[in-house]
């Protein structure tokens, strides 16, 4: 299995946990750090609705948690034409990824389309401290 191949799986995997009775969407997002380690999270909502996680936002919480600062390739599973990651979690995928890191688009049959972080947040907001 190749490391997108795994990398897919184990998104998809976690989506299953999701947490979602709100919206009945469950989304999966794992994360591959540059040297391979793998960090994955689902949306976890509420019954206050902004409460809400995204998927993203659990793996991000992960990797950092685990003394990761780097993104080098993320997978986003959810069962639509195209779930693409939110406004907000395109700014968190911006604070960590690496300059080539590659957004990975699924549905639960496999990859869509594969963007660029430039394509999918251009003219992105960055202050200096970028992971210190
Ligand atoms: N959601 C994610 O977790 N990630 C995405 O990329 C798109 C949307 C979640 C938020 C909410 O729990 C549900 O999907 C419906 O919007």
């Amino acid at each position: 299995m190749s490391d997108l191949d795994a990398l897919f799986e184990a998104a998809r995997t976690v989506r299953k946990r999701a947490y979602a009775p709100y919206s009945n969407f469950l989304v999966g997002a794992a994360l591959r750090a540059p040297d391979g380690t793998v960090f994955t999270g689902c949306n976890v909502e509420n019954a206050s609705y902004p409460v809400s996680v995204c998927a993203e936002g659990g793996a991000v919480s992960a990797m950092i948690a685990a003394g990761y600062r780097e993104i080098a390739e993320a997978v986003v599973v959810g069962d639509a034409a195209l779930c693409t990651p939110c406004g907000v979690c395109r700014q968190r995928l911006k604070e960590f990824g690496t300059d080539d890191l590659i957004v990975h688009v699924a549905d639960l049959n496999g990859i869509k389309r594969s963007f660029s972080m430039d394509e999918l947040l251009p003219a992105a907001f960055e202050l200096e401290h970028k992971k210190d």
